[in-house]
This record gives structure tokens, sequence and C-alpha cells, in this order.
């Protein structure tokens, strides 16, 4: 080999490793990126959630998203310094929209259930509560769920309301709407007999709407959780070991009690 030829192959094998191994590194970053990583660069968590849902999300005079976990998840945020932005999607919707990536969490008092859990992470339960009956007050036949055989009730699509709702034997029919509201208005118009969905929601709109009253105590226990896409760990560790600090500094306690007291 003379000289020339041998300073073009080491040229050549020069060239060749610099693209490998740019090439290389270049890929390996796309594919380690987590969702963490893509939340701290952007300096932004996006939430998804149903905003149909006082005191927990719903839209104030303004349009704008408020509730308790609107500021509970904005003070996650504040502890891993990001900004927090919501965003509004029908509730049977919320867990396909997390997976599309239309958001990084969704925050919407979601009940931790065996099922979600098949498809999404769940972060520590925030929250306790559970289902109750409401009626319009003045009516009187409907002391217990079992009483709900031969009624028609109204819940919120693919809420753990729908689920024992639909659980309950002999009903005469289960409507279904996209929001929870929607229920309330028709409960209201008397052309529902009762509406099955979350106490602190539910005591909460009879508080504006006093024609409506809820029948005896919760009678399922549920907890709440940010959902999370399946693998998104450190994302998961980071908002556990937040919620666990809100909880022990007293800032959750302040939450709940500008919200629920
Ligand atoms: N806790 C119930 C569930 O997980 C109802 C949640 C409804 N949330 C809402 N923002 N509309 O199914």
């Amino acid at each position: 080999m003379n000289k020339g030829m041998k300073l073009f192959l080491v040229v050549l094998l020069g060239l060749a490793l610099a693209i490998g191994v740019v090439g290389c590194g270049g890929a390996k970053k796309e594919e380690a990126k987590t969702t963490f990583d893509k939340i701290k660069e952007e300096g932004k968590l996006v939430v998804g959630c149903s905003a149909d849902y006082k005191p927990f999300e719903y839209p104030n005079e303004d349009g704008k998203i408020v509730g308790f976990d609107v500021e509970f998840m904005k003070a996650v945020g504040e502890e891993l310094g990001l900004e927090v932005e919501f965003t509004d999607t029908a509730f049977d919707g919320l867990i396909p929209s997390l997976k599309s990536k239309k958001f990084d969490v969704i925050a919407s008092a979601m009940t931790i259930t065996d099922k979600r859990a098949k498809t999404v992470d769940f972060s520590q339960p925030y929250f306790n509560a559970g289902q109750v009956i409401a009626v319009k007050e003045g009516s009187n036949d409907v002391k217990k769920p079992e009483d709900l055989a031969g009624k028609v009730v109204g819940v919120q699509l693919g809420t753990t309301g729908d689920l024992k709702a639909s659980e309950i034997e002999d009903i005469k029919k289960v409507k279904r709407y996209q929001k929870i509201t929607q229920a309330f208005i028709e409960l209201r118009n008397e052309r529902i007999d009762a509406v099955v969905n979350d106490l602190p929601v539910t005591a909460a709109y009879i508080m504006d709407n006093p024609d409506v009253k809820i029948i005896g105590k919760p009678f399922t226990e549920e907890n709440y959780g940010i959902a999370m896409r399946k693998g998104d760990d450190e994302l998961e560790k980071k908002i556990n070991k937040t919620i666990k600090k809100l909880k022990e500094n007293g800032t959750y306690d302040e939450l709940y009690n500008k919200w629920f007291k």
C-alpha cells in the first residue's frame, strides 16, 4: 500500500467513525428522553381533566379552570419548578388522550381502580371519596341503592358512578351524560329519578341548588390518584415524593380547608 492510499484509508475510517458516533449519539439521546426530561425541558406540566366537577375542576366566571385539583397540581408543580397548565377533555376520553400524549398526567378526581390501573399508573392516593345517590327534594321512595330498581338513574359516562349504578339489579335505565352537570339538570327537570356520583361534588352541587338532596351515606369507598402513562416511572416517583411532602408540610391541609370546609 502506498502512502497516498494509506492516508486515504485513515481519513475514510475517521469519517466513518465520526458519522457513526454522531449518528448513534443523536439516536441514543432521543430514545433516552423520558416524559420527565421533556417536562423539565419545557418547564411545563400539562394536565388533562374533565372540567365539570366542582370543587375539583370547573370553569370560573371567566372560563378559567379552577378547583382543588388545579391548586393541588399547581403546588406539586411549584415544588418541581414547573408551570402547570390544565386542559379540558370529556371524562371518558381522558385515558385515551393521556395515552396519545395530549397531556402528561390526569388530575380529574379520578378514582384508582384495578381496571384503570391495567392501562395507566396511579400516584399515591390524594383524596378519599365515595358514591352517593341524589334525588329531587321532596321525593321519598329511595332510601338505599337497591331502591333504584325500576328507576332511571343519571351518571357521568365512564365514571365509577356509571359502573356502580350499572351493577344495581333491575335498574330501569342508566342514562350516561358527558358531563355530570347535565345529569343534575335532568334530575331537577324530573326527566330522571336519581343521580349517582361522588359525594364531595354532589354536596357542592346541592349548596348551589337546594332543590336536590343526598340520600344516606356513601355506598362505595374510593381513592383519587394522579394518572400517568405506564413506564413514566421517574415522573411517578417525583409526583409521589411531592404529594408526601405537601401532606407533611401543611400545604395539603391548607388546600383541603380552603375547598372543603
Ligand atoms: N371519581 C369518579 C371516577 O373516577 C368520577 C370522576 C369524575 N371526574 C370529573 N372530573 N368529572 O370515575
